[in-house]
């Protein structure tokens, strides 16, 4: 039986998970659609597919069992309270929502409702590759994790489309959840350094240094460079008691030649994360066949918007800034 999925924002991350849904994965059928472009909908559409009028009319249609939603930020907080008010399992692209007080509102109606529905896109946590890093660091053999190093480097940003803070607000939330995930610990407290400003980022506040204070008293460190130019270049490297365990290089053809012998980069998240993406829709398409949701929840949306609420305070202050999480609820443990 296959899951009837409807997708709303069919912009640029939209399209490619309409793609995977259609072409590449199974068990799964995209019925309808909704952007606030219309057009763009309408294009992005798959064949025999519906085009609603507005999100609201999207959750409301019986015919969709399940959502994926690939708006912007701001806009997901709404759509994510829908789908939990219609009872329907939900993909939410990252960032979760943009505030706690947001985040702390779907986590009270996913708990009044009494079953996860809300899977975050956090897709990191489904690569095979950080998938066999936390494997390691989880088997003890190198005693505990004292220090974790995290590389975040964009090719380039759409210029126009995000504010000065988009490497704290947007991308910093990947960065904080896969330290959460990795190291199996909380982030208390951030610190950010802001070095000299490249001249490639625009207006952006870029590149930046955060510094993520963890409950047992590990530290993260965390480079975001939104516009490095050369490619995607993710890096993740764990400092323990008895050893080092680090993500590998990409695997890429090695060209040997008149310039030297190198391997490509790839040239975005698209790329790089094509498969953590595929694998991180096929165990949603199970869980939300069975009406719930098993993969990052709405509790780790809201401590990665703790986190860059935490940075984007600490960014003004010059300080350390508390990051304080209320009690988990059961719903989460
Ligand atoms: N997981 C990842 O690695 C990853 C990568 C890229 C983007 N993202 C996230 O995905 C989301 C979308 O990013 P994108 O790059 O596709 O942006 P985009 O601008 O290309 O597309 C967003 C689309 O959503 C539509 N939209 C915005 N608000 C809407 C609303 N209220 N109702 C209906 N449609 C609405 C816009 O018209 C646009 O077509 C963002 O939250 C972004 O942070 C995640």
């Amino acid at each position: 039986m296959s899951l009837n999925v409807g997708v709303i924002g069919t912009g640029m991350i939209g399209q490619d998970h309409i793609r995977r849904l259609t072409r590449v994965l199974s068990g799964v059928t995209v019925v309808a659609v909704n952007d606030m472009d219309q057009a763009r909908a309408q294009a992005a559409a798959p064949a025999g597919a519906k085009v609603h009028p507005t999100p609201d009319a999207l959750v409301a249609d019986p015919d969709v069992q399940a959502v994926v939603i690939c708006s912007w930020g701001p806009a997901h907080e709404e759509q994510l309270l829908a789908c939990i008010a219609a009872g329907k399992p939900v993909f939410c692209e990252k960032p979760m929502v943009t505030s706690e007080a947001a985040a702390l509102r779907i986590i009270e109606a996913e708990v009044a409702f009494g079953r996860r529905l809300v899977q975050v896109g956090f897709m990191r946590r489904f690569d095979a590759d950080y998938r066999r890093l936390k494997a390691v660091i989880d088997t003890g053999t190198l005693g505990a994790p004292l220090m974790y190093y995290s590389k975040h480097r964009n090719a380039s940003v759409p210029e126009g489309l995000y504010t000065s803070d988009m490497p704290l607000n947007d991308t910093l939330v990947h960065d904080a959840d896969i330290s959460r995930w990795l190291l199996s610990d909380e982030v208390t407290g951030v610190e950010v350094r802001v070095p000299r400003r490249s001249s490639r980022g625009k207006d952006l506040r870029d590149p930046v240094l955060v510094l993520l204070h963890m409950a047992s008293g590990a530290l993260v460190d965390v480079e975001i460079s939104v516009n490095i130019g050369y490619g995607y270049d993710i890096r993740g490297e764990v400092s323990c008691e008895a050893g080092v365990a680090a993500l590998p290089n990409r695997p890429a053809a090695v060209v040997t030649d008149a310039h030297g012998i190198r391997q490509a980069i790839p040239e975005d998240w698209r790329e790089r994360f094509i498969e953590a993406y595929d694998q991180e829709f096929r165990e949603w398409i199970v869980a939300a066949g069975q009406g719930t949701a098993t993969g990052p929840s709405a509790w780790d949306g809201y401590a990665a918007t703790l986190v860059a609420d935490a940075a984007l305070r600490a960014v003004d202050s010059g300080r350390l800034e508390a990051v304080g999480m209320i009690a988990k609820p059961a719903l989460y443990s």
